[in-house]
């Protein structure tokens, strides 16, 4: 490991309280896509998702499925599980919040807080919405035409709760936090989180009830188990729980600070301003960026239990595949805007982007070697200045993609490969290799040539978004694992060798007959 910089990402743990859909799936996938690309760019990678078990929500859920929250949880954490397989993810590990390790990681924490001076014993009297788990303030409020009061970024109802409460002193973070965001521009992303961040943080901070005594499903307060600890703030701990915090010699600590936690914009106040007080408040540093991701609406609409229109990930990879899935859910959307599911707009990106453009360029090449070039890399001649042009334009790949995964612009990244996919194309046409066949076959050779090294490097960074097609694709290029990463993006296609008999690797989505009536 030494030397080798270190690369840690973490999705929100997900609440057990309901199975997975579409939503759940895309954070996910933007830590996934991170994850493999820094592996394949030489970084030591830690890459972190779970479930987060405690508190009022889950416990109401629980009771509504008539089991213990304990058997309960392990029913739905499962599912999370198993989403990763469904989706091709690939973390390091994945946290529970019931876990003995998480229990002793959220009391050291406290107790640190306490040493600092920041908890004190109180009062709560105020709003509370078990939705989010979270307190409001009045006049963050509304009362709606049929008598509720709702609060929150999607508005759902609070109730009024009074209970023994400690409290943390957020009041006395405000200037600090400021700070710290000044000092510290890439903390949060987009930009217009950011700002309304800072701009929610020059308000004004109220200090923050950060224990519950009316239940008790959560971890109990060191030495006052009549509390429960709030269950952010047992959440958000499980991103050094799992360093091994407060073991600081635990070998998994030298990835904290995280350099990018990916959250939902719903759940941003959390993490950029309640979770780096906690930490400074501890002595710890903050992580060193927040990204906010969108929200999903399916075909124009707020994905609902009672509308029935989540998104199955299971479904909808059945269907149509899961490298389709994962290319149309970065590809459709810059990360950070909301997006709209559209099967009509699944159907269109995977038949052109993937099938017409990326898949037919392998096909029409890989055919004509294994028919024309006795299925060997084809030796490789004098470049003219339209080779090199290509080829200068698929090197120059990979530090505009690295540049973009930095800034989480996936659709860029993607965006900068399709350019060049579509140049090929162009290439293709424009060489017309079927026709030097007779007048030139040394020069048919050259441009084979030339377009199957210019499909190994864009391959070589599809990897990180379709790594089960990217594979393939590699395979029919007889390009060893080995080199993969992109220490060997500059290591050329050798000609002679043997490469094995080409397929399809992204099908064209044809919509099934409807069933005659
Ligand atoms: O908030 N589109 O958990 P959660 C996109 N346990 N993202 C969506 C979505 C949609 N339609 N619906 C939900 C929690 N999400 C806490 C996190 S982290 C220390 C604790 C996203 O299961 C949502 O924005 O309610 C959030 O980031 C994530 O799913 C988990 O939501
Ligand atoms: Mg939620």
């Amino acid at each position: 490991m030494s030397g080798r910089k270190t690369f840690y990402t973490t999705t929100p743990i997900y609440y057990v309280n309901d199975v997975p859909h579409i939503g759940h799936a895309y954070a996910t996938l933007a830590c996934d896509v991170m994850a493999r690309f820094k592996r394949l760019d030489g970084f030591d990678v830690h890459f972190l998702t779970g479930t987060d078990e405690h508190g009022q929500k889950v416990e109401k859920a629980a009771a509504a499925a008539g089991m213990s929250p304990q058997s309960f949880t392990d029913k739905v954490s499962q599912s999370f599980r198993d989403l990763l397989g469904v989706m091709n993810y690939s973390p390091d590990n994945f946290i529970r919040t019931t876990e003995k390790r998480h229990y002793a990681s959220c009391q050291a924490l406290w107790e640190k807080l306490v040493a600092s001076g920041d908890i004190y014993l109180g009062k709560y009297a105020g709003w509370y919405s078990v939705r989010d788990e979270a307190f409001y303030a009045e006049d963050e409020t509304t009362v709606g035409p049929d008598g509720k009061r709702r609060a929150g970024p999607v508005n759902n109802e609070v109730e009024w709760v009074e209970e023994p409460s400690y409290f943390f002193k957020l009041s006395a973070w405000g200037d600090r936090l400021l700070e710290f965001y000044e000092k510290n521009p890439r903390f949060i992303a987009p930009e217009s989180r950011r700002n309304e961040i800072i701009s929610f943080v020059k308000g004004g901070l109220q200090d923050l009830s950060v224990s519950r005594t009316s239940f008790s499903w959560g971890v109990p307060v060191p030495g006052d188990p009549k509390h429960i600890m709030y269950v952010w703030l047992d959440a958000l701990t499980n991103y050094i729980t799992e360093c091994g915090y407060p073991d600081e010699s635990n070998p998994l600590w030298r990835f904290w600070p995280a350099d990018v936690h990916v959250v939902g914009k719903d759940i941003i106040r959390f993490h950029c301003v309640y979770w780096p007080a906690f930490l400074m408040s501890a002595g710890l540093a903050p992580p060193k960026r927040v990204f906010a991701s969108g929200w999903w609406t399916t075909e124009g609409q707020k994905i609902s239990k009672s509308l029935g229109n989540a998104i199955d990930p299971v479904a909808v990879t059945k269907e149509f595949g899961v490298d389709p899935v994962r290319y149309f859910l970065l590809r459709e959307v810059p990360f950070g805007n909301d997006g709209d599911f559209q099967r009509r707009a699944l159907i269109g990106r995977l038949n052109a982007d993937l099938a017409n453009a990326y898949g037919n360029l392998c096909q029409r090449v890989l055919s004509i070697v294994a028919k024309n070039c006795g299925s060997v890399v084809p030796p490789k001649g004098v470049l003219t200045d339209d080779d090199n042009a290509l080829l200068g334009r698929a090197q120059g790949l990979l530090a505009a993609v690295r540049a973009e995964i930095d800034e989480q612009a996936f659709h860029r990244a993607l965006t900068a490969i399709w350019e060049v996919i579509a140049d090929a194309n162009r290439y293709v046409d424009a060489q017309a290799p079927w026709a030097l066949a007779k007048t030139d076959p040394a020069r048919r050779d050259t441009v084979m040539w030339v377009l199957a090294e210019t499909i190994r490097r864009v391959t070589l960074l599809v990897q990180p978004f379709m790594p089960e097609s990217a594979s393939k694709i590699l395979e029919q290029l007889a390009v060893p694992q080995e080199a993969r990463t992109y220490a060997a993006f500059d290591q050329e296609l050798a000609p002679g060798t043997a490469l094995p008999k080409p397929q399809g690797v992204f099908p064209r989505y044809v919509e099934p007959a409807k069933a005659a009536s």
